[in-house]
Parts: C-alpha cells; sequence; structure tokens
C-alpha cells in the first residue's frame, strides 16, 4: 500500500519481548478499539474479536492464504507453494494427500500405539518424581511421534525441532528475530530437498507424499514444501499444548482433581488449555477485494493478521474468558483455525494431547512448578523449560 490507510489505527509493538512475554493486554487494546485496527508498524490491520476472526476465516474467496501468511515478503516467498499459503484449487489437491492420512479413520487406528507411548513415557517420570516437563514430556512424545509418522530417516531428525521453531518465527515483521530465524527456515527446506523418497520408511505420511506425486495427483515440486507442512507445524504446536497443559494445572489444582474425578472431561480441557493459550498466535491473508470488518472498510490489497489468541478470550464470545475452566467444553475455540485451512492435524493433535493428560491423570495426583522459562517467538507462544515435581496418585 503506498497511501496510510483510514480508520481506527494503534502504534503498537506486538514482537517485543515484554510484547511477545505477555500478548494479552494488547490483544485486548486492539478488541477494544475496534473490529479491525491498523498497526502502521506492520502495514497490516489486526482481527481481534471471535466474529470477526470467524468469519474471515471462513471466507477464504475474499480473504486468501496464496499471498503468504506471514507479515514478511522474504518467508511468505520462500512460502509459496505450502499448503497454508495457497487458495483452491491447489490448496485442495494438497489438502486431499495429507487427508488421508489425516482422517478420522486414520487416527483411529493409531489410538492403541499413541497411548501406550504416552503411558511408557510418564510412568518412570512420575516414579523420579522430578523433571522438566518441556524437554522430558511435551517435546519428548510429538518429536518421536510425529518423525515417525512421517518416516525420516534417523539422521538429522535432531535438528528437525529447532528448525520448526525458526519457521514459524521466520513469518514475523522484518527485523532482527525474523532475520535470525530465516536462513534456519532455508535449512529445513534444504534438508527435507536432501532425502530421498526411498529414505522415508515404507508406508509413512512421507512417503505418500512422494507416492501422489508418482502418480501425478500432486507436482513433484509440492513434496517439499508438504514435507515441511508436517515438520512444522506438527511439532511446537502440540508441544506448547501439552507443557501448558501441566503449567496450567499445577496453578489450578482444583481443576485437575475435576478432571481425575471424571476423565471424560479430558477433551474439554484440553480444548480449554488451547482456547487460553493458542499455540499459534495469529496467521495473515490478504483481502482480494474491498471487504468490511463489521463496519471497518477495508481496500482490497490489506493484510490481515487473524488473531487467534485474542479471539479465543473475547469477552463477547466467551464468558469470563480469563478463567480456566475445565468443564467450559470450547468446542469453537480457534487455536486450530476455522474453515479450509482449519488444522489438517488436529485428530492426531488431540490424540497425543488427550493420551498424555489421561496417562497423567492416572498417576499424577498434583504438580508443583517453579519458573517457566518462556521461549520468545514471533509466531507461537509456549514454554522453553518448566521443572516440575510430581506428587504420585496413590496407588
Ligand atoms: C495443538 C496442536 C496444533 C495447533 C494449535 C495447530 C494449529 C493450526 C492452525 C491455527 C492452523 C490454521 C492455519 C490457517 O488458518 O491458515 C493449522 C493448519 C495446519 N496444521 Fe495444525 N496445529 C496443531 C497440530 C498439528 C499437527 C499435529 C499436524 C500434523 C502432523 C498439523 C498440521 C497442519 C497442517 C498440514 C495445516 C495446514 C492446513 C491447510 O492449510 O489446509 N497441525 N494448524
Amino acid at each position: 500500500m503506498t497511501s496510510t490507510p483510514q480508520g481506527p489505527s494503534l502504534d503498537l509493538d506486538l514482537f517485543s519481548d515484554e510484547a511477545l512475554t505477555d500478548p494479552f493486554p494488547l490483544y485486548q487494546l486492539i478488541r477494544d478499539t475496534a473490529p479491525a485496527v491498523y498497526l502502521p508498524r506492520y502495514d497490516a490491520w489486526a482481527l481481534g474479536r471471535y466474529a470477526d476472526v470467524r468469519a474471515a476465516l471462513a471466507d477464504w474467496e475474499s480473504f486468501s492464504s496464496a499471498q503468504g501468511i506471514g507479515l514478511n515478503d522474504l518467508a511468505n516467498a520462500a512460502t509459496r507453494g505450502m499448503i497454508i499459503a495457497t487458495d483452491p484449487p491447489e490448496h485442495d489437491k494438497l489438502r486431499n494427500v495429507l487427508a488421508a492420512r489425516l482422517s478420522p479413520k486414520a487416527i483411529r487406528q493409531l489410538k492403541e500405539d499413541i497411548e501406550r507411548r504416552a503411558d511408557e513415557l510418564v510412568e518412570p517420570l512420575v516414579q523420579g518424581r522430578e523433571f522438566d516437563a518441556v524437554n522430558d514430556l511435551a517435546r519428548a512424545f510429538p518429536i518421536s511421534i510425529v518423525l515417525d509418522l512421517i518416516g525420516l530417516p534417523q539422521d538429522g531428525r535432531d535438528k528437525v525441532l529447532g528448525w520448526a521453531d525458526a519457521a514459524f518465527s521466520a513469518s514475523g515483521p522484518p527485523g532482527a528475530r525474523t532475520d535470525a530465524a530465516f536462513p534456519l527456515l532455508q535449512d529445513q527446506l534444504a534438508y527435507l530437498s536432501g532425502i530421498r523418497p526411498e529414505e522415508l520408511t515404507p508406508g509413512s505420511m512421507g512417503r505418500a507424499i512422494y507416492d501422489a506425486a508418482a502418480e501425478g495427483k500432486i507436482a513433484q515440486e509440492s513434496c517439499v514444501p508438504l514435507m515441511s507442512a508436517y515438520v512444522t507445524a506438527g511439532l511446537d504446536t502440540t508441544i506448547n499444548a501439552i507443557s501448558n497443559a501441566v503449567w496450567y494445572f499445577a496453578r489450578n489444582p482444583e481443576q485437575w482433581d475435576l478432571l481425575r474425578r471424571d476423565p471424560s472431561l479430558i477433551p474439554s480441557a484440553f480444548n480449554e488449555v488451547l482456547r487460553m493459550e493458542a499455540p499459534v498466535q495469529f496467521f495473515c491473508r490478504v483481502a482480494t477485494r474491498d471487504v468490511d470488518i463489521d463496519g471497518v472498510p477495508l481496500p482490497a490489497g490489506s493484510r490481515l493478521m487473524m488473531l487467534y489468541a485474542s479471539a479465543n478470550r473475547d469477552e463477547r464470545k466467551w464468558d469470563d474468558p480469563t478463567r480456566f475452566d475445565v468443564t467450559r467444553n470450547p468446542m469453537d475455540q480457534l487455536a486450530f483455525g476455522y474453515g479450509m485451512h482449519g488444522c489438517a492435524g488436529q485428530g492426531l493433535a488431540r490424540l497425543e494431547g488427550h493420551s498424555i493428560l489421561a496417562a497423567l491423570a492416572r498417576r499424577v495426583e498434583r504438580f508443583e512448578v517453579g519458573e517457566p522459562v518462556r521461549r520468545l517467538n514471533q509466531l507461537i507462544r509456549g514454554l522453553d523449560a518448566l521443572p516440575v515435581v510430581v506428587h504420585p496418585a496413590a496407588a
């Protein structure tokens, strides 16, 4: 855009250390100011209210992903062709390849194995009484599951997590954090490009991508971006959801008691953790025509930030939104997005989260946590360390 847009505007920095540590007061300000607020630092409009975010996510024809979901041109160019940055018909071809492997039926077949893995991980941690809920629990679990499902060779796996974190942060606004993250996004793409299809475990999700290309269902050059979607989207997101769950239950022991007394609350509790702390804070869309956001007119070409994390705490939608309540059952929370790009892996993420909560509920009476260390990432909200002491449940 060449001229300064007209309309409600706030000169906020959403990416300072302070804002990344606690963005919620700024989200509140955005919600209180207007349905869409122009942020001049990023030449983008922030949508913070639930109804507006959801309505925009539902309308991909007016709010396109194909010009990138980030806040800088380099990352938007580098992620071109990734599923998350496409519109139909390209999007649907890519999504079909993933959908077959992430469908409810496919996920049901993984249930027994993932529940067993959760038990095997949690049992010795609880016996040892003290562990780091991020490194020993939340990271260890999705890494072993997701990388096995993709079928990645063992060589190089140790770097995948750092790359995934950076792949998200690289989509922030131009600046030092983006500059630091961007080369790692390129490293991830170079690593994935170097893997030959036959190195991927036969029958794995990764191999299915290359099979689809061999059958002409997708273009050969879509394989690496699709692999990147799995590797990036399937790790930090679930990792943060699991460590946030421990953090919230440690600070709300009465909610842990409720869940332990009635484990059928686990799906509701997992949604509630995601509502309180959306692991992905936002992705962008670009308006393909002049649009109206609840009375705020925006010209075609405007870039819009879909603030999932703010929408999930919008007082217009949620009763007492900052109260953590495992009985709330917020099935329509927006941490997985909504509409056509709504998280393709949410069945798997839920299975992982539910299995870990169930394994903990059977064994832990109380969590005591030390000071959490926050990991500052421009798109992802989560912890880097969370020391925990557990009080085991009576046998
Ligand atoms: C708690 C865990 C997770 C959260 C919070 C999460 C969040 C999200 C969000 C917000 C989107 C929407 C993007 C948009 O609106 O543009 C998304 C898309 C996606 N997610 Fe997840 N995700 C999680 C776990 C996973 C897992 C485990 C996988 C796969 C292994 C996965 C794969 C994907 C893919 C492939 C997309 C792109 C879908 C599309 O563009 O059509 N996610 N996720």
